[in-house]
């Protein structure tokens, strides 16, 4: 299944984005814990490459952490300055203000060579669709959020937020990116529900998260749904057990996979699975790429 989404308007938001990156110091981009590169926009890598760099493993309570702890360590080391958080709470956010001035150090010593003071910082808020862009900055503004209206300079659909004397924040839309190179990204993305479900086949993608669990979280499928899928290792007859399960039967006594699909995908988009990680550090041994030939076979 070849899932790509790249509707008009965020082709639009694209060119937005990237005439506002000029204004600001440092770019926060928010991913999804759950599948940090799929949810990681390659065309930020491109236009944002002389920024400061902060990435935001949002949703690390849905996540599988022993993982999550190795790619904060991958993206540690690829330059990023990175925090996993969980957006609706906000005490996970409360190491970012220092994140934020470590990340905007060598700008405002630069600045400050210069003999120009930096009085506030700017940064640009990014994200694809879902991973909780809004949430993130609900909770780290909170109430003292002030929109700031559109100044001169800022393109119309973006957005300035004040936080504080010493941030300025800039509120993107959430746009994907025109080609997905590799199937699992598609796959990884219609997953966390950052595309949308009206142009997906809702069976096929559970069947193929369906073979990833068997695969790599067959506990979880157990803990989940019974007992008795204990030691089957076929997604198609996990997929028949969880239907006859959950009595999604139709009237000949056929499994009823869409809604037997809607249910699995449901219960994995809720964290009712318990935490799961779709793919692994790009080079470890079970990296994303095995990871999907396999499970695709
Ligand atoms: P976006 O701006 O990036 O598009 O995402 P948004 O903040 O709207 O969040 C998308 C969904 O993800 C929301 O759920 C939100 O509550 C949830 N969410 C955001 N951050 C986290 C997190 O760290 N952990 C978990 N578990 N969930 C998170 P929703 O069901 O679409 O809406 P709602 O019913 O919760 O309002």
């Amino acid at each position: 299944m070849n899932i790509q989404w790249y509707p008009g308007h965020m082709a639009k938001a694209k060119r937005n984005i990237r005439e506002d990156l000029k204004l600001v110091d440092l770019v926060i981009e928010v991913v999804d814990a759950r599948c940090p590169e799929s949810s990681r926009n390659p065309d930020v890598d491109s236009f944002a490459k002389d920024k400061s760099r902060i990435l935001l493993l949002n949703k690390a309570d849905l996540a599988d952490k022993r993982i999550t702890q190795k790619f904060a360590d991958y993206y540690a080391k690829k330059g990023f300055y990175t925090m996993e958080i969980d957006a609706r709470n906000k005490g996970s956010l409360k190491k970012l203000p220092n994140l934020i001035e470590e990340a905007c150090q060598p700008v405002i010593e630069k600045n400050l060579k210069k003999g120009i003071k930096t009085p506030s910082i700017r940064a640009m808020v990014l994200g694809i669709p879902n991973v909780g862009k809004s949430t993130f900055i609900n909770s780290y503004v909170g109430r003292s959020m002030a929109k700031t209206g559109n100044k001169p300079g800022v393109t119309r659909g973006n957005q300035w937020i004040n936080v504080g004397k010493r941030l300025q924040l800039l509120d993107t839309p959430g746009i994907t990116w025109p080609k997905f190179e590799r199937e699992i990204v598609g796959l990884n993305l219609a997953l966390i529900g950052s595309i949308n479900d009206q142009i997906i086949n809702i069976d096929e993608l559970v069947f193929y998260l369906l073979k990833y669990l068997v695969r790599y979280y067959p506990s979880a499928l157990i803990e989940r749904y019974g007992d008795t899928l204990s030691g089957i290792d076929e997604a198609i007859r996990v997929f028949d057990e969880i239907g006859k399960k959950r009595g999604c039967i139709k009237k000949g006594g056929d499994i009823d996979y869409s809604k037997t699909a809607k249910i699995i995908l449901d219960d994995f988009r809720n964290g009712r699975l318990g935490k799961i990680t779709l793919e692994h550090t790009p080079g470890s041994t079970d990296d994303v790429v095995a990871s999907v030939a396999d499970a695709l076979k």
